[in-house]
């Protein structure tokens, strides 16, 4: 079933504010990924269930999910979901998951619940994404902790900067613990509005800062991102030729070219 010779890569979205721009960023890339042929994996481990919503999962269809496989053992390919997207699948987040958190704790190995299904994720698919909760709480944890590398999205406002450090510090500690080998995939600029002055100095500042650690592509402020998931649709199938659904296969572009 598996493809021994071929490794993925487990790529976490991360960032410990929420609206900055994941969830939006796991469907897209994770559907864009998919139409260049790639077997793509979608993991939605935050209890709001963007994701798997904005994938056109029903609310029956959810369970056995992410919660099942962290507290329950369900068989990993009991979780998995096939999406309407050719070669993207999904496991599904639920309700459940606001209460996980709680229960990990009394687990010996609450950090590396999703790393013992490290083996079928990389073996299984080409790329595994994790859409992070607004947190740096156990799931994002376990997230690190299986991961390969780690994408930033960034918005382009105020205060952006603000809590990168903190979740620069999570990583390291995670680094530090139990993924030694864990990157930094980039830190992808959000919501960027070209006419908005502001936008153009967070771009500067954070570009100054990180230097290559920033992906070239930003991904503009656009209204068909933020429609698409209300007809259970990624943007890029909702209305490609939008200028989000473009950025965001050029941000595939640029993550293939790296390696
Ligand atoms: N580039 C963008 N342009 C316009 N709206 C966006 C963009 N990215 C995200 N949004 C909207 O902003 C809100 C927060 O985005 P989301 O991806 O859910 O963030 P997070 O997962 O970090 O909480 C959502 O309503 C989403 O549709
Ligand atoms: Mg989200």
């Amino acid at each position: 079933m598996f493809n021994r010779s071929k490794k993925g890569r487990l790529i976490a979205i991360a960032n410990q504010k929420g609206g900055v721009g994941k969830t939006t960023t796991a469907i897209n890339l994770s559907t864009a990924m998919a139409s260049v042929d790639k077997k793509v994996l979608l993991i939605d481990l935050d209890p709001q269930g963007n994701a798997t919503t904005g994938l056109g999962i029903d609310v029956k269809n959810r369970n056995p999910g992410v919660y099942e496989l962290f507290c329950e053992s369900t068989a990993f390919k009991k979780v998995v979901r096939d999406t309407i997207i050719p070669g993207l699948s999904i496991i599904p987040s639920t309700q459940d998951l606001s209460a996980i958190e709680l229960e990990l704790v009394n687990m010996t190995d609450r950090a590396k619940r999703l790393l013992q299904y490290k083996d079928k994720l990389i073996y299984g698919y080409d790329y595994i994404f994790i859409d992070c909760p607004p947190s740096l709480g156990l799931l994002t944890v376990n997230a690190l902790t299986a991961a390969n590398s780690v994408l930033v999205p960034l918005q382009c406002e105020f205060f952006a900067l603000e809590g990168l450090t903190q979740l620069l510090k999570t990583v390291d500690r995670v680094k530090g613990g139990f993924n030694k080998n864990l990157i930094m995939e980039g830190i992808v600029l959000t919501m960027y509005d070209r006419r908005n002055k502001l936008s153009s100095e967070v771009e500067n500042d954070v570009r100054k800062h990180f230097g290559k650690g920033v992906f070239e592509t930003k991904i503009p402020r656009n209204v068909r991102l933020s429609e698409a998931p209300s007809h259970g649709l990624p943007a890029i199938l909702y209305d490609l030729q939008a200028p989000g659904s473009q950025a965001y296969i050029e941000l595939v572009k640029e993550i293939l070219g790296k390696r």
